[in-house]
Protein backbone atom coordinates (compact mmCIF):
# COMPACT_ATOMS: atom_id res chain seq x y z
CA UNK A 1 0.00 0.00 0.00
CA UNK A 2 3.15 2.41 0.47
CA UNK A 3 4.35 1.48 -3.01
CA UNK A 4 2.88 4.71 -5.26
CA UNK A 5 4.24 5.90 -8.44
CA UNK A 6 5.18 9.57 -8.35
CA UNK A 7 5.76 11.12 -11.46
CA UNK A 8 7.01 14.52 -12.10
CA UNK A 9 6.77 17.09 -15.19
CA UNK A 10 4.31 14.17 -16.16
CA UNK A 11 1.20 14.22 -18.85
CA UNK A 12 -1.93 12.36 -19.12
CA UNK A 13 -3.71 11.71 -22.55
CA UNK A 14 -7.62 11.34 -22.26
CA UNK A 15 -9.41 9.53 -25.09
CA UNK A 16 -12.89 9.76 -25.03
CA UNK A 17 -13.71 8.48 -21.45
CA UNK A 18 -10.74 6.59 -20.87
CA UNK A 19 -6.74 7.11 -20.29
CA UNK A 20 -4.95 6.52 -23.28
CA UNK A 21 -1.65 7.58 -22.38
CA UNK A 22 0.74 8.84 -19.18
CA UNK A 23 4.38 9.27 -18.77
CA UNK A 24 6.92 12.21 -19.12
CA UNK A 25 5.95 15.33 -20.35
CA UNK A 26 8.32 15.06 -23.24
CA UNK A 27 7.48 11.80 -24.86
CA UNK A 28 4.05 12.99 -24.50
CA UNK A 29 1.35 12.25 -27.43
CA UNK A 30 0.54 15.01 -29.73
CA UNK A 31 -2.99 16.23 -28.47
CA UNK A 32 -6.01 18.03 -30.15
CA UNK A 33 -6.23 19.88 -26.77
CA UNK A 34 -4.08 20.93 -24.14
CA UNK A 35 -4.97 21.69 -20.47
CA UNK A 36 -2.10 22.74 -18.47
CA UNK A 37 -1.62 22.09 -14.46
CA UNK A 38 0.24 23.25 -11.67
CA UNK A 39 0.28 21.08 -8.39
CA UNK A 40 -0.49 17.36 -8.54
CA UNK A 41 -3.05 15.15 -10.58
CA UNK A 42 -4.62 12.05 -8.52
CA UNK A 43 -6.73 9.53 -9.88
CA UNK A 44 -10.23 9.85 -9.11
CA UNK A 45 -10.85 9.80 -5.19
CA UNK A 46 -13.09 6.45 -4.41
CA UNK A 47 -15.67 6.67 -1.90
CA UNK A 48 -16.59 3.33 -1.06
CA UNK A 49 -18.74 3.77 1.76
CA UNK A 50 -21.94 6.46 1.98
CA UNK A 51 -25.58 6.48 3.53
CA UNK A 52 -26.04 9.47 1.11
CA UNK A 53 -29.83 9.61 1.19
CA UNK A 54 -31.47 11.28 3.89
CA UNK A 55 -33.59 14.26 5.18
CA UNK A 56 -32.22 16.86 8.09
CA UNK A 57 -29.40 16.46 10.22
CA UNK A 58 -29.67 15.13 13.33
CA UNK A 59 -28.39 17.92 15.64
CA UNK A 60 -29.94 17.32 18.78
CA UNK A 61 -28.71 13.49 18.86
CA UNK A 62 -25.15 15.87 18.42
CA UNK A 63 -25.82 17.60 21.15
CA UNK A 64 -26.97 14.91 23.40
CA UNK A 65 -23.97 12.66 22.58
CA UNK A 66 -21.61 15.73 23.69
CA UNK A 67 -23.47 16.10 26.98
CA UNK A 68 -22.24 12.22 27.72
CA UNK A 69 -25.36 10.56 26.43
CA UNK A 70 -23.47 8.16 24.17
CA UNK A 71 -24.67 6.30 20.13
CA UNK A 72 -26.76 3.41 21.64
CA UNK A 73 -28.73 4.87 24.36
CA UNK A 74 -29.83 7.73 21.61
CA UNK A 75 -30.78 5.30 19.57
CA UNK A 76 -32.62 3.33 22.38
CA UNK A 77 -34.29 6.26 22.93
CA UNK A 78 -35.94 6.62 19.62
CA UNK A 79 -33.17 8.92 18.02
CA UNK A 80 -30.53 7.46 16.07
CA UNK A 81 -31.00 5.59 12.69
CA UNK A 82 -34.57 5.66 13.64
CA UNK A 83 -35.41 9.37 13.53
CA UNK A 84 -33.87 9.53 9.72
CA UNK A 85 -36.03 6.55 8.99
CA UNK A 86 -39.06 8.61 10.47
CA UNK A 87 -37.51 11.39 7.89
CA UNK A 88 -37.32 9.66 4.78
CA UNK A 89 -40.61 7.57 4.84
CA UNK A 90 -42.36 11.00 5.55
CA UNK A 91 -40.16 12.77 2.47
CA UNK A 92 -41.08 13.14 -1.12
CA UNK A 93 -38.53 11.79 -3.36
CA UNK A 94 -38.22 14.91 -4.88
CA UNK A 95 -37.01 16.48 -1.62
CA UNK A 96 -34.66 13.52 -1.40
CA UNK A 97 -33.48 14.26 -4.87
CA UNK A 98 -32.46 18.11 -4.38
CA UNK A 99 -30.54 17.23 -1.10
CA UNK A 100 -28.84 14.61 -2.18
CA UNK A 101 -27.81 15.98 -5.61
CA UNK A 102 -26.51 19.47 -3.61
CA UNK A 103 -24.29 16.70 -0.90
CA UNK A 104 -22.86 14.21 -3.41
CA UNK A 105 -22.11 17.18 -6.05
CA UNK A 106 -20.45 18.63 -3.02
CA UNK A 107 -18.54 14.91 -2.17
CA UNK A 108 -17.38 15.15 -5.60
CA UNK A 109 -15.90 18.30 -5.35
CA UNK A 110 -13.74 17.28 -2.75
CA UNK A 111 -12.24 14.76 -4.95
CA UNK A 112 -14.94 11.62 -4.94
CA UNK A 113 -15.80 10.91 -8.87
CA UNK A 114 -16.78 7.23 -7.64
CA UNK A 115 -19.36 7.35 -4.41
CA UNK A 116 -21.22 4.46 -3.03
CA UNK A 117 -24.55 5.26 -1.75
CA UNK A 118 -26.51 3.42 0.45
CA UNK A 119 -30.16 3.11 1.39
CA UNK A 120 -31.08 2.25 4.90
CA UNK A 121 -33.21 4.86 5.83
CA UNK A 122 -36.53 3.64 4.83
CA UNK A 123 -36.68 0.10 6.54
CA UNK A 124 -40.32 -0.73 4.30
CA UNK A 125 -40.36 -1.72 0.83
CA UNK A 126 -41.35 1.24 -0.31
CA UNK A 127 -39.36 3.91 1.44
CA UNK A 128 -36.32 2.05 0.51
CA UNK A 129 -37.15 2.04 -2.92
CA UNK A 130 -37.77 5.32 -2.75
CA UNK A 131 -34.32 5.89 -1.75
CA UNK A 132 -32.87 3.62 -4.26
CA UNK A 133 -34.55 5.21 -7.06
CA UNK A 134 -33.09 8.21 -5.89
CA UNK A 135 -29.78 7.20 -6.41
CA UNK A 136 -30.66 5.79 -10.02
CA UNK A 137 -31.80 9.33 -10.47
CA UNK A 138 -28.74 11.11 -9.86
CA UNK A 139 -26.50 8.28 -11.30
CA UNK A 140 -28.11 9.15 -14.10
CA UNK A 141 -27.58 12.82 -14.08
CA UNK A 142 -24.15 13.63 -11.36
CA UNK A 143 -20.58 13.63 -13.28
CA UNK A 144 -20.06 11.17 -10.30
CA UNK A 145 -19.99 7.44 -10.50
CA UNK A 146 -22.40 6.14 -8.41
CA UNK A 147 -22.94 2.65 -6.79
CA UNK A 148 -25.76 1.75 -5.37
CA UNK A 149 -26.19 -0.67 -2.40
CA UNK A 150 -29.18 -2.19 -0.50
CA UNK A 151 -28.91 -1.54 3.28
CA UNK A 152 -32.55 -2.64 4.08
CA UNK A 153 -31.28 -3.91 7.20
CA UNK A 154 -29.62 -0.84 8.67
CA UNK A 155 -32.09 -1.52 12.25
CA UNK A 156 -35.12 -3.35 12.70
CA UNK A 157 -38.02 -0.90 12.50
CA UNK A 158 -40.56 -0.40 15.43
CA UNK A 159 -43.27 -1.88 13.80
CA UNK A 160 -41.32 -5.50 13.80
CA UNK A 161 -39.37 -4.49 17.11
CA UNK A 162 -41.40 -7.70 19.01
CA UNK A 163 -40.95 -9.66 15.50
CA UNK A 164 -37.59 -9.44 14.20
CA UNK A 165 -37.11 -13.10 12.51
CA UNK A 166 -39.91 -11.52 10.59
CA UNK A 167 -38.60 -8.76 9.41
CA UNK A 168 -35.42 -10.66 8.56
CA UNK A 169 -37.57 -12.82 6.25
CA UNK A 170 -39.52 -9.03 4.85
CA UNK A 171 -35.67 -8.02 3.76
CA UNK A 172 -34.50 -11.28 2.39
CA UNK A 173 -37.35 -12.71 0.96
CA UNK A 174 -39.44 -9.88 -0.28
CA UNK A 175 -37.06 -6.47 -0.25
CA UNK A 176 -34.21 -8.30 -1.60
CA UNK A 177 -35.71 -10.00 -4.89
CA UNK A 178 -37.57 -6.72 -5.56
CA UNK A 179 -34.68 -4.64 -5.48
CA UNK A 180 -32.79 -7.37 -7.86
CA UNK A 181 -35.61 -7.49 -10.44
CA UNK A 182 -35.57 -3.50 -10.62
CA UNK A 183 -32.07 -3.45 -10.90
CA UNK A 184 -31.62 -1.09 -8.49
CA UNK A 185 -28.69 -1.89 -6.62
CA UNK A 186 -25.33 -3.47 -7.37
CA UNK A 187 -24.62 -4.63 -3.67
CA UNK A 188 -26.26 -5.38 -0.61
CA UNK A 189 -25.12 -4.51 3.43
CA UNK A 190 -25.86 -5.24 6.95
CA UNK A 191 -25.41 -3.48 10.12
CA UNK A 192 -23.84 -6.94 11.81
CA UNK A 193 -23.76 -5.58 15.37
CA UNK A 194 -24.37 -6.34 18.93
CA UNK A 195 -28.25 -5.09 19.39
CA UNK A 196 -28.88 -4.85 15.40
CA UNK A 197 -28.43 -7.35 13.42
CA UNK A 198 -26.33 -10.96 14.54
CA UNK A 199 -24.41 -12.88 12.58
CA UNK A 200 -26.86 -15.63 12.17
CA UNK A 201 -29.62 -12.89 10.61
CA UNK A 202 -26.81 -11.06 8.56
CA UNK A 203 -25.90 -14.58 7.21
CA UNK A 204 -29.12 -15.55 5.98
CA UNK A 205 -29.22 -12.03 4.78
CA UNK A 206 -26.37 -11.69 2.43
CA UNK A 207 -26.66 -15.65 1.27
CA UNK A 208 -30.08 -14.38 -0.13
CA UNK A 209 -28.43 -11.44 -1.66
CA UNK A 210 -26.13 -13.55 -3.54
CA UNK A 211 -28.42 -15.65 -4.98
CA UNK A 212 -30.35 -13.13 -5.88
CA UNK A 213 -26.76 -11.46 -7.61
CA UNK A 214 -26.14 -9.01 -5.53
CA UNK A 215 -22.48 -8.30 -4.25
CA UNK A 216 -22.03 -8.46 -0.47
CA UNK A 217 -20.75 -5.67 1.94
CA UNK A 218 -20.91 -6.08 5.67
CA UNK A 219 -21.22 -3.09 8.60
CA UNK A 220 -18.99 -5.45 10.16
CA UNK A 221 -17.49 -4.81 14.41
CA UNK A 222 -18.57 -1.37 13.91
CA UNK A 223 -18.31 -0.43 17.95
CA UNK A 224 -18.26 -4.24 19.16
CA UNK A 225 -16.74 -7.27 18.05
CA UNK A 226 -19.49 -9.70 17.07
CA UNK A 227 -17.19 -11.50 14.46
CA UNK A 228 -18.86 -9.75 11.85
CA UNK A 229 -15.29 -9.30 9.83
CA UNK A 230 -15.03 -13.35 9.18
CA UNK A 231 -18.06 -13.22 8.52
CA UNK A 232 -18.10 -11.08 5.54
CA UNK A 233 -14.74 -13.52 4.46
CA UNK A 234 -17.14 -16.36 4.78
CA UNK A 235 -19.06 -15.19 2.44
CA UNK A 236 -16.75 -13.93 0.25
CA UNK A 237 -17.27 -10.00 0.53
CA UNK A 238 -16.21 -7.33 -1.38
CA UNK A 239 -15.42 -5.36 2.43
CA UNK A 240 -16.09 -5.66 5.81
CA UNK A 241 -16.25 -1.97 7.06
CA UNK A 242 -15.68 0.14 10.27
CA UNK A 243 -13.91 -2.65 12.54
CA UNK A 244 -13.36 -0.77 15.39
CA UNK A 245 -14.02 -3.57 17.73
CA UNK A 246 -12.52 -6.59 15.27
CA UNK A 247 -10.98 -9.58 17.06
CA UNK A 248 -7.23 -10.69 16.53
CA UNK A 249 -9.59 -13.84 14.56
CA UNK A 250 -11.18 -11.26 12.71
CA UNK A 251 -8.08 -9.44 11.77
CA UNK A 252 -6.47 -13.01 10.87
CA UNK A 253 -9.42 -14.20 7.93
CA UNK A 254 -9.61 -10.55 6.58
CA UNK A 255 -5.68 -10.57 6.28
CA UNK A 256 -5.73 -14.30 4.39
CA UNK A 257 -8.53 -13.13 2.36
CA UNK A 258 -9.90 -10.73 -0.68
CA UNK A 259 -12.40 -8.80 1.34
CA UNK A 260 -11.07 -5.27 2.03
CA UNK A 261 -11.47 -3.76 5.62
CA UNK A 262 -13.19 -0.22 5.03
CA UNK A 263 -12.24 1.87 8.03
CA UNK A 264 -14.22 5.07 8.49
CA UNK A 265 -11.70 7.21 11.30
CA UNK A 266 -14.23 10.60 10.69
CA UNK A 267 -17.08 8.40 12.58
CA UNK A 268 -15.13 7.72 15.71
CA UNK A 269 -14.15 10.90 15.80
CA UNK A 270 -17.53 12.65 15.10
CA UNK A 271 -19.07 10.24 17.63
CA UNK A 272 -16.09 11.65 20.26
CA UNK A 273 -14.64 7.75 20.52
CA UNK A 274 -11.06 7.52 21.27
CA UNK A 275 -10.70 4.02 19.69
CA UNK A 276 -10.12 4.08 16.29
CA UNK A 277 -9.56 0.37 13.90
CA UNK A 278 -6.39 -1.43 14.15
CA UNK A 279 -5.03 -0.20 10.44
CA UNK A 280 -1.60 -1.24 10.43
CA UNK A 281 -2.55 -5.02 11.96
CA UNK A 282 -5.12 -5.04 9.46
CA UNK A 283 -2.13 -4.57 6.82
CA UNK A 284 0.58 -6.12 8.82
CA UNK A 285 -1.87 -9.58 8.96
CA UNK A 286 -1.90 -8.79 4.82
CA UNK A 287 -5.20 -6.84 4.35
CA UNK A 288 -6.44 -5.17 2.05
CA UNK A 289 -7.35 -1.14 3.62
CA UNK A 290 -9.41 1.18 2.35
CA UNK A 291 -10.85 4.74 3.59
CA UNK A 292 -14.16 6.04 3.07
CA UNK A 293 -15.95 8.96 4.57
CA UNK A 294 -19.18 6.81 5.61
CA UNK A 295 -21.10 9.97 5.18
CA UNK A 296 -24.38 9.83 7.16
CA UNK A 297 -26.35 11.95 9.21
CA UNK A 298 -25.60 10.41 12.49
CA UNK A 299 -22.08 9.54 12.77
CA UNK A 300 -20.60 10.69 10.08
CA UNK A 301 -21.48 14.41 8.21
CA UNK A 302 -18.14 15.01 6.76
CA UNK A 303 -18.27 15.32 2.99
CA UNK A 304 -14.41 15.17 2.11
CA UNK A 305 -12.43 12.28 1.82
CA UNK A 306 -9.18 14.37 1.93
CA UNK A 307 -10.57 15.55 5.65
CA UNK A 308 -10.83 11.57 6.30
CA UNK A 309 -6.94 10.50 4.36
CA UNK A 310 -5.59 13.31 7.27
CA UNK A 311 -7.19 11.22 9.81
CA UNK A 312 -5.82 8.06 8.09
CA UNK A 313 -2.55 9.75 9.06
CA UNK A 314 -3.13 10.76 12.39
CA UNK A 315 -5.57 8.84 13.51
CA UNK A 316 -4.79 5.83 12.11
CA UNK A 317 -1.40 5.80 12.14
CA UNK A 318 -0.94 5.10 8.22
CA UNK A 319 1.50 6.78 6.02
CA UNK A 320 0.61 9.47 3.25
CA UNK A 321 1.02 6.90 0.39
CA UNK A 322 -1.04 4.61 2.33
CA UNK A 323 -4.30 7.11 2.45
CA UNK A 324 -3.75 7.55 -1.41
CA UNK A 325 -3.85 3.73 -1.80
CA UNK A 326 -6.74 2.99 0.54
CA UNK A 327 -8.93 6.08 -1.15
CA UNK A 328 -7.75 4.93 -4.80
CA UNK A 329 -7.35 1.16 -6.01
CA UNK A 330 -7.91 -0.48 -2.79
CA UNK A 331 -11.56 1.90 -2.14
CA UNK A 332 -12.14 0.79 -6.18
CA UNK A 333 -11.94 -3.07 -4.65
CA UNK A 334 -14.03 -2.06 -2.31
CA UNK A 335 -16.92 -1.48 -4.61
CA UNK A 336 -15.70 -3.90 -7.46
CA UNK A 337 -14.26 -1.33 -9.80
CA UNK A 338 -10.95 -2.24 -9.50
CA UNK A 339 -10.62 -3.28 -12.80
CA UNK A 340 -10.52 0.51 -14.31
CA UNK A 341 -10.64 2.76 -11.33
CA UNK A 342 -8.16 4.18 -8.85
CA UNK A 343 -5.53 4.34 -10.92
CA UNK A 344 -4.20 6.24 -14.14
CA UNK A 345 -3.53 3.87 -16.20
CA UNK A 346 -3.74 3.39 -20.25
CA UNK A 347 -7.39 1.61 -20.57
CA UNK A 348 -8.55 3.28 -17.00
CA UNK A 349 -11.58 5.93 -16.90
CA UNK A 350 -10.52 9.17 -17.29
CA UNK A 351 -11.51 10.13 -13.69
CA UNK A 352 -8.87 12.39 -12.49
CA UNK A 353 -8.32 15.24 -9.09
CA UNK A 354 -6.07 18.23 -9.62
CA UNK A 355 -4.92 19.37 -6.12
CA UNK A 356 -3.21 22.69 -6.68
CA UNK A 357 -0.36 21.27 -3.98
CA UNK A 358 3.85 21.58 -3.92
CA UNK A 359 3.98 18.02 -2.77
CA UNK A 360 1.32 15.03 -3.46
CA UNK A 361 1.51 14.75 0.24
CA UNK A 362 -0.28 17.74 0.88
CA UNK A 363 -3.21 16.07 0.25
CA UNK A 364 -3.37 14.31 3.86
CA UNK A 365 -2.16 17.43 5.52
CA UNK A 366 -4.35 20.35 5.06
CA UNK A 367 -6.87 18.99 7.48
CA UNK A 368 -10.03 20.41 6.58
CA UNK A 369 -9.21 22.61 4.03
CA UNK A 370 -10.38 22.22 0.42
CA UNK A 371 -7.52 21.27 -1.06
CA UNK A 372 -9.10 20.06 -4.51
CA UNK A 373 -9.53 22.55 -7.35
CA UNK A 374 -11.04 20.32 -10.52
CA UNK A 375 -12.03 17.26 -10.90
CA UNK A 376 -12.62 15.18 -14.02
CA UNK A 377 -14.96 12.56 -14.98
CA UNK A 378 -14.98 10.03 -17.59
CA UNK A 379 -12.81 12.52 -19.21
CA UNK A 380 -14.90 15.72 -19.07
CA UNK A 381 -13.97 18.60 -16.52
CA UNK A 382 -17.04 18.81 -13.89
CA UNK A 383 -18.97 22.07 -12.92
CA UNK A 384 -18.51 24.07 -9.61
CA UNK A 385 -21.28 23.53 -7.55
CA UNK A 386 -23.36 26.20 -5.34
CA UNK A 387 -26.60 24.31 -3.89
CA UNK A 388 -27.21 24.36 -0.28
CA UNK A 389 -26.65 21.22 1.47
CA UNK A 390 -29.44 21.35 3.89
O1 LIG B 1 -22.12 3.68 9.48
N1 LIG B 1 -23.59 1.89 11.56
C1 LIG B 1 -24.60 2.14 11.02
N2 LIG B 1 -24.81 3.10 10.16
C2 LIG B 1 -24.17 4.36 10.17
C3 LIG B 1 -24.82 5.31 11.09
C4 LIG B 1 -26.10 5.67 10.59
C5 LIG B 1 -26.80 6.69 11.44
O2 LIG B 1 -26.49 6.89 12.64
O3 LIG B 1 -27.70 7.28 10.83
C6 LIG B 1 -22.69 4.22 10.39
O4 LIG B 1 -22.12 4.67 11.38
FE1 LIG C 1 -21.84 3.13 7.67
Amino acid sequence: MADVEVLDDAAVLIDGERIGWVGARKSAPQADRVVEVSGVVFPGFVDCHTHGVFGAPRLDDHERRALGVDYKAIAAAGGGILQSVRDVRGRSEADLVTLTRARLTALTAAGATTIEVKSGYGLELEAELKQLRVIRKLAGELPATLIPTFLGAHEVPPEYRSKRAEYVKLVSEEMIPTVARESLARCCDVFCEPGVFSPAESRQILTAAARHGLAVKLHADELEGSGGAELAVELGALSADHLAGISDTGIRALGGSATVAVLLPATMIFLGKRGQAPARRLIDAGAAVALATDFNPGTSPTLSLPLVMAFGVSQLGLRHAEVVTAVTINAAAAVGMAADRGQIVPGGVADLVVAPLGDWREVAYWMGSNVVSAVWTAGSACPAHTAPIS
